[in-house]
């Protein structure tokens, strides 16, 4: 392997874990998932696919699943045709549940909304009118720059609905972040609020896409809901939503699209500077949502309260806030804020009201539970919760166990869900009711896909080996593409493993003794801080952007909280003056990343240093860096061309220099 994987320490209890929890008899009984099913696509793939896609509703059925002959280029269910927002919302009203709650709402400052699939329907099909009158129509791309309002929601499915491709921008980008991503895919409309409740205080969010939209000239015209009511600036691209939207007819025809007809961009970062913009399709990526989100978190549409912390500014929230769970026709909390606002028991305050049943979180989230203490979610009827999910970086046992015993009443099964934005939908996971848990291993491939640990050479690793994971089969939900980049594309994933054609997730895993799939971390320069995808050289190339700094090195140090935390070592420019070093001019440099990729891109520490441990053909050494940041004693230096630069960076560190 070539980088070691994050999480330090926490990896060695995690790998030396044996306990197992095997499903009850109650549970499995009830369970949507039954042993059978991995049999069955074990049979035939392709038959088993194509049954889950009969989950939806075709106006045209095809007549191919897979043609794989591009590859790496997947075509899924061939020639079929569907409208994806007619499945998520129209069907559900003409099959009588127009009165079933779809989203329960819940604001940061505690005003709520409950929107019934009948009203859901309305207010997509008056937004999809609001785009056709703007001219917005079939592969146009649009971006959506929103915090979690409904109407992030409804402007999602009504691109969906005319076939437009949405182009979610997670609303903690800075202004220049969602300008590239803007630009990268010719957006020409942007649907933004005014501002975005954030830990009790309204914060501006429309000063951004202003700052955006003025270097974004494919832009034309900007949506703006208004949800905090602050003042802003006005230009003659902008229109309010409630204007526009609200004047339109609350009628509208879906019209049926081809099964890959674009659905979405979402932007993520690879290890480059330069986000790729991951390519989804509709028909397959549709069919994998829903059948994963059934089976993965036993729904039960009629009766079960659902609820993804995620935000829909990442692809959880895209698959399991909107494609997956309102297809299979869920009643789900979507909440606006923060989890300590007003108080730490907020989202237990939540699930109580709601009587939340089904509750998907990430492990930097649950840790943070763990910090404030077991005794806030104890104050709280958490009985109503019966699965619990977690996903975005490998859960550590420790925390596995704390939330299967404070939140899951010791009881409720937890399925840590390994995927990423590019599979579009989970892919490796334990099926609740059918796999014993093992906390802190993801486990098996879901019944339908194909993934193995391989060595260098590409040959599966032994039970109890370790490598790099694959996926050997293409699957319905693959990306399609990195948008306008095809050869980005086959390199990034397809090559490493060309020869076998393999897809190459850029994660490092092992099977144990059992043969169970645990995860290990990005063996690549992507660095994993709270469960957001954050490469070195993009917070690498934000800091030498800045006038003082003349070369930066970024690596993801281990941290109890966030998983990885990034860690930056700078040399300053000569002429950056004395006090270029000092406390304030640090900060200015954190303030400069947070300005040029996100406050979640602010390093938690920087160093200044005066040489950086490079090899002879000047690769920097992270591993070596990486020492220093976790406080251990630095490894090897033989390949370092100046082997004596470790020295000169740990004594400029401890004369605090
Ligand atoms: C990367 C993908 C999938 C939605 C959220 C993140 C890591 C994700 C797990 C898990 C271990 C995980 C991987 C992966 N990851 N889930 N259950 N166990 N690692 O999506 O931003 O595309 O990141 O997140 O390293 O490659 P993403």
């Amino acid at each position: 392997m070539t980088q070691s994987p994050g999480q330090g320490n926490a990896l060695d209890n995690l790998l030396t874990e044996s306990r197992t929890f095997p499903p009850s008899d109650e549970f499995a009984a009830q369970a949507n998932a039954q042993p059978a099913l991995y049999e069955e696509a074990k049979a035939d793939r392709e038959a088993f696919w194509a049954k889950q896609a009969e989950r939806l509703h075709w106006d045209t059925k095809w007549d191919q699943v897979l043609d794989w002959s591009g590859a790496p280029f997947a075509k899924w269910f061939v020639g079929g045709k569907l409208n994806v927002a007619y499945n998520c919302v129209d069907r559900h009203v003409e099959s009588g549940h127009g009165d079933q709650v779809a989203i329960h709402w819940e604001g940061e400052p505690g005003d709520s909304r409950a929107i019934t699939y009948a009203e859901l329907q309305r207010e997509v099909s008056k937004a999809a009118n609001a785009l056709t009158s703007l001219g917005i129509g079939a592969e146009d791309r649009v971006a959506i720059y929103m915090p979690m309002v409904p109407e992030a929601i409804f402007a999602m499915l009504a691109c969906a609905r005319v076939g437009a491709m949405h182009s979610v921008v997670f609303g903690g980008f800075s202004a220049e972040a969602l300008r590239t991503r803007i630009e990268d895919s010719s957006c020409r409309l942007v649907i933004t609020t005014d501002g975005q409740y954030r830990r009790g205080t309204p914060a501006p969010l429309k000063p951004a896409v202003d700052e955006a939209v003025a270097g974004a000239p494919s832009v034309e015209k900007v949506i703006v809901v208004k949800r905090t009511d602050t003042e802003v600036a006005w230009t003659d691209k902008d229109v309010w939503w409630h204007e526009l939207v609200d004047s339109q007819s609350d009628q509208h025809t879906p019209e049926a699209f081809d099964s890959e007809h674009p659905l979405f961009i979402l932007y993520t970062s690879g290890t480059t500077g330069k986000p790729k913009g991951i390519l989804h399709t509709s028909g397959g990526y549709l069919t994998q949502a829903s059948y994963t989100h059934n089976y993965v978190f036993d729904l039960k549409p009629d009766t079960d309260v659902y609820w993804c912390t995620a935000d829909i500014g990442w692809v959880t929230g895209h698959s399991y806030i909107v494609y997956g769970p309102l297809s299979n026709r869920v009643t789900q909390v979507v909440y606006e804020g923060t989890p300590n606002t007003p108080n730490e028991g907020r989202h237990w305050d939540i699930v109580q009201k709601y009587g939340v049943s089904i509750y998907y979180t990430a492990p930097t989230l649950i840790r943070t539970f763990m910090k404030w203490g077991a005794d806030i979610p104890a104050k709280y009827d958490l009985s109503s919760l019966r699965v619990l999910g977690s996903v975005g970086e490998p859960i550590n046992p420790e925390a596995w166990i704390w939330y299967r015993e404070n939140v899951g009443g010791g009881k409720a099964p937890i399925v840590d869900t390994w995927w990423q934005t590019e599979t579009g939908a989970i892919m490796i996971s334990p099926l609740p009711g059918v796999i014993s848990a093992k906390p802190g291993s993801a486990q098996q491939p879901l019944p339908g896909i194909g993934a193995k640990v391989v060595n260098d050479e590409g040959v599966e690793v032994p039970a109890g080996g370790g490598g790099y994971l694959v996926l050997d089969e293409p699957w319905p939900a693959m990306l399609r593409g990195i948008w306008g980049d095809e050869e980005r594309y086959r390199d990034t994933y397809w090559s490493r493993f060309g020869e076998q054609g393999f897809y190459f997730a850029g994660d490092g895993a092992k099977y144990d003794a059992d043969g169970d799939i645990w995860l290990l971390g990005r063996v690549d320069d992507v660095m994993n801080v709270s469960g957001h995808r954050i490469s070195t050289t993009e917070v690498e190339s934000a800091l030498v952007s800045h006038p003082t700094v003349a070369e930066a090195a970024v690596v993801g140090a281990s941290d109890d909280t966030t998983g990885q935390g990034i860690v930056a070592f700078v040399i300053l420019r000569g002429g950056a003056g004395a006090d270029a070093g000092g406390a304030d001019a640090i900060k200015a440099l954190r303030d400069h990343v947070a300005k040029e990729i996100g406050p979640i891109a602010k390093p938690r520490q920087i160093m200044v240093v005066p040489e950086l441990p490079k090899t002879r053909s000047g690769k920097i050494m992270r591993r070596l860096l990486r020492d220093v940041a976790e406080n251990r004693a630095v490894g090897d230096v033989t390949t370092l061309a100046d082997s004596s630069v470790m020295d000169l960076i740990s004594a400029g560190l401890q004369s605090g220099k």
